[in-house]
């Protein structure tokens, strides 16, 4: 296993299977320190798996994870990660401050009560994303994209360095969308590391530094306009391809 200090998430082999049908198939990728990174692809190619196989959720059948150097399980809580949506219960009785503040329970110990910095880790991430004054507001009573942000700010005050994030941006207006890539850049710009997973072919080259394109497999990692290519994308999103040629076009331009 490398301990390459470039590489945030080295992910290697990577053959996940539910109930022996492989999701994803011999995935090799290695993230870099301070990137940016968007995994696409057609809904069922195996994104999320690929998050969750990094987040050590689910159990690869084959291959490797490691990150910062070390071996995924040795690195819990250096990885956070923010869910997406569907995957969530609304319906919990839990009000914001208390979201944000799960997001420290990792570092808390069991037999401690969060305390002063828990809440202050747990306050300047909703301000980060502009939540502080929906604090004492319940969870359930928020819209859509105001629990997104109120997500995003309980896998900021885990204050990790690796940030894992299962489509931000889905069912969000375009404020709002605008909102989450500048928390998002801006914790870039702080030293960390986010995989963000984005349905939105449109906008991924004006987002990500690199791109991850799945379908069970791993068809390209790199720079988006070696990605967005359309020999490629005909492969993996099929018949759906017309619709792409304006992004494939914008991406060759000067
Ligand atoms: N818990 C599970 N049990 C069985 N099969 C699963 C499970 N989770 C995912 N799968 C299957 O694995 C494949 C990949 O699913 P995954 O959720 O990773 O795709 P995705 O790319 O995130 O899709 P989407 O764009 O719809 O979110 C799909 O065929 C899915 O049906
Ligand atoms: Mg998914």
């Amino acid at each position: 296993m490398g301990t390459d200090s470039a590489i945030a998430i080295d992910v290697r082999h990577l053959t996940v299977s539910y109930q022996s049908r492989p999701a994803l198939l011999d995935v090799t990728v290695a993230v870099e320190r301070d990137q940016l990174v968007g995994v696409i692809g057609p809904n069922g190619a195996g994104k999320s798996t690929f998050i969750k196989a990094v987040l050590g959720f689910v159990k690869p059948d084959l291959g490797t994870v490691a990150i910062n150097g070390q071996p995924a399980q040795k690195a819990k809580g250096q990885v956070a990660y923010v869910p997406q949506r569907g995957a969530v219960d609304w319906d919990f009785p839990i009000t914001v401050r208390e979201v944000a503040l799960m997001g420290r329970y990792q570092q808390i110990p069991w037999y401690r009560n969060p305390g002063h910095r828990d809440r202050q880790a747990a306050l300047e991430a909703l301000e980060m994303v502009r939540m502080q004054d929906f604090a004492d507001r319940q969870i359930g009573e928020l819209s859509g994209g105001q629990q997104q942000r109120v997500f995003l700010a309980r896998a900021l005050s885990q204050g990790s360095d690796i940030l894992l994030l299962d489509e931000p941006f889905a069912g969000v207006d375009a404020a709002t969308e605008r909102a989450i890539l500048d928390v998002l850049e801006r914790a870039k710009k702080s030293g960390k590391t986010l995989v963000v997973v984005h349905h939105d072919l449109s906008t991924a080259a004006e987002y990500f530094d690199k791109l991850i394109l799945i379908k069970q497999r791993l068809y390209a990692y790199g720079r988006p306009g070696e990605v967005l290519r359309e020999d490629l994308l005909s492969r993996v999103y099929e018949g759906r391809l017309r619709i792409f040629s304006d992004i494939v076009h914008r991406e060759e331009r000067p």
